[in-house]
């Protein structure tokens, strides 16, 4: 069995070892979703820790889409210049480097009108959305290939579609937030069919040689909430359309938290991967470099991604490399600290 610090290669790209750093929003942009000092310098840093592959955080593809007002965009042009620096910069120092794109749907922070499969408010602090029509659903799957467009101008590696955490593809995919009772509501395959369209076009929009993440929540922690069963059924589909990883995170359709816990989220990422055979990754509280050894070792997920662990200790993975005695490869300028 494969180990953290052993190597993955998916399509073109080879990643040094399996561990990743998790998307985390930073909201530090301003309302033009430009790049800005804090994005250099916190990525910039993250860019010399020792993972394999970092993710840019949930990169808008519109406006009405953001998570918040000081979210990153990809939904214009004028955005990839800034963000083509942190790239840069990362692969300056042998990083590999993704971006998740995101569009907030019902859970839209943001001052225009925002949208959703049903018009069903997210809580009492959110706008009722507007339902999606036929011309809006375009317009949306367009705005992703586009973003993955300006991604791939970027020159990330990676790019990742975010699925999970209530946003506007799990909103789709769940019953509690998609009523609909045209194609895209009612069962599972009707749930799942805009999410796919969102799927291919980014599979179309990029390389071939260009790995295809998708973030997805494995529950949603509610009785009325989609099932491992309908969750399985996406991932196929997902995986025929071209995407790479699953990268199974969970819960953020209702607003309650689960209990959390070490390596909470591990039985939905070894599900999937037993179910489909894909390459998953997991996630939430796997920053003890031990578990998160062992559950790459026990085949329960290919990858590791960290989120909060990397915000408390930029190096994480040199200091998992260092428990684990597996060799520290650190940038030139820091090896005298070694
Ligand atoms: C500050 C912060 C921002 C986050 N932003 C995102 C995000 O942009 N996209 C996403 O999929 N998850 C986001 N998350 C969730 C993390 O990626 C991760 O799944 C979660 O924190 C559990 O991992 P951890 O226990 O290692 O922190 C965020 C978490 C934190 C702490």
């Amino acid at each position: 069995m494969p180990e953290l610090f052993d190597p993955i290669t998916l399509r073109g790209v080879t990643f040094k070892n399996r561990v990743i750093v998790s998307p985390m929003c930073q909201y530090q942009a301003g309302p033009d979703g430009r790049v800005n000092d804090w994005h250099i310098v916190h990525y910039g840093s993250l860019a010399l820790g020792g993972a394999g592959l970092m993710f840019v955080e949930a990169t808008a593809v519109e406006s009405r889409g953001r998570i918040s007002e000081r979210d990153l965009g990809l939904w214009s042009d004028e955005q990839v210049e800034g963000i083509a620096r942190v790239v840069n910069f990362a692969h300056r120092w042998g990083t590999k480097i993704g971006v998740q794109l995101g569009h907030a749907g019902r859970k839209a922070d943001v001052s225009e009108p925002i949208v959703a499969p049903s018009a069903i408010p997210f809580s009492e602090h959110y706008q009722k959305p507007v339902v999606l029509d036929e011309e809006n659903l375009d317009a949306i799957e367009r705005a992703f290939a586009a973003a993955a467009k300006r991604a791939v101008q970027a020159g990330f590696d990676v790019i990742e579609i975010h699925g999970a955490h209530g946003y506007l593809l799990h909103q789709f995919l769940s019953p509690l937030s998609n009523q609909r009772t045209d194609a895209y509501g009612g069962s599972p395959e009707n749930r799942v069919r805009f999410p796919l369209r969102v799927v291919r076009a980014v599979r179309e929009a990029v390389p071939d040689d260009m790995p295809v993440f998708i973030r997805v929540s494995g529950s949603e922690y509610s009785p009325d909430g989609y099932t491992m069963d309908d969750m399985i059924l996406y991932c196929r589909a997902f995986l025929e359309a071209g995407v790479d990883v699953i990268d199974v995170s969970s819960g953020g359709n209702v607003p309650v938290a689960p209990k959390s816990y070490a390596g909470y989220q591990v039985p939905f990422a070894d599900a999937i991967k037993r179910a489909t055979g894909a390459v998953v990754a997991s996630v939430g509280m796997l920053d003890d470099p031990l578990l998160a050894d062992a559950v790459v070792q026990e085949g329960r997920a290919d990858m590791v991604a960290v989120a909060r662990g990397f915000l408390r200790d930029k190096h994480w993975a040199h200091t998992a490399a260092r428990r684990l005695n597996k060799p520290v490869s650190v940038p030139q300028p820091y090896q005298r600290a070694y």
